[in-house]
């Protein structure tokens, strides 16, 4: 297991936020986080980075602990982490966005580079545009981009496809599927069609609590756990967006 949480609890202020968050995460392959809005997916994500340190709990990347750790040295250690917000630097182009998140970086970060770009035409096409000219689609890719050309071990990312048109999910979940060849990803998604066409394994969250993990194709066919914890009517397979 290259990433797993035990127990973690995590305050906002004096809020509980995270009861009790456990599960684990294989290498090599897609975890999709799912659950409600509010569920804690984020928190969650925000955890592991040190965004929002646990209070109690352990993470370990490789076996080894890295909950208290401060952000930068969890980053440091290969953790990489795509906010919803599609953060780019708009007065920059997208050559300097993904230049500046190789700075410091070895030789290899220019064949990362190359991968990147294979694996986002769109952005290839747009080097020298600003990023705050690029679509919502557009910048999520650069956001991703921009975590991929670092040497990352794990890649977690919060609901990409939040906002963006289905023409741009399916470049997404492409995307996402050459992408899990290279490294480990932890995916927040609510978009079922989406989660299902790139995961594996699953974690469902619930008011701060993990209640079950295992194998997406299997999930899939659990239609009572679908409408309890995601609201899912399997019958089109996806998630309304209310609320
Ligand atoms: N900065 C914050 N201050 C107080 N409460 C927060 C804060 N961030 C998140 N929360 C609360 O924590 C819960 C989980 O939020 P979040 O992790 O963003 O859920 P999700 O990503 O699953 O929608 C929600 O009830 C949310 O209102
Ligand atoms: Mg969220």
């Amino acid at each position: 297991m290259i990433l797993e949480l035990k127990q973690v609890k995590t305050h906002i202020g004096q809020f509980r936020i995270l009861q009790d968050i456990t599960f684990a995460v294989p290498e090599g392959k897609v975890t999709v986080i799912l659950g409600r809005n509010g569920a804690g997916k984020t928190t969650t994500l925000r955890s592991i980075m040190g965004l929002t340190p646990p209070t109690e709990g352990e993470i370990l990347l490789d076996g080894k602990r890295i909950e208290g750790l401060p952000p930068h040295v969890i980053a440091r250690k290969g953790v990489g982490f795509v906010p919803e917000d599609q953060a780019v630097f708009s007065a920059l182009t997208v050559n300097e966005n993904l230049r500046l998140a190789m700075r410091g970086r070895d030789q290899s970060a220019e064949e990362r580079l190359t991968f990147v770009l294979d694996v986002f035409p769109d952005l290839k096409e747009k080097l020298s545009r600003k990023g705050g000219g690029l679509s919502g689609g557009q910048k999520q890719m650069l956001a991703i981009g921009r975590a991929l050309v670092r040497d990352n071990r794990v890649l977690l990312v919060d609901e990409p496809s939040k906002g963006l048109a289905p023409i741009m999910v399916e470049k997404l979940a492409r995307a996402l599927r050459v992408i899990k060849d290279q490294t480990t990803v932890v995916l927040v998604e609510q978009n079922f069609a989406l989660a299902s066409a790139v995961g594996e394994r699953y974690v469902i969250i619930d008011d701060g609590h993990t209640v079950r993990e295992g194998i997406l194709c299997e999930l899939e066919q659990d239609r009572e756990l679908l409408r309890r914890y995601l609201g899912i009517s399997p019958a089109n397979g996806e998630r309304g967006r209310a609320g």
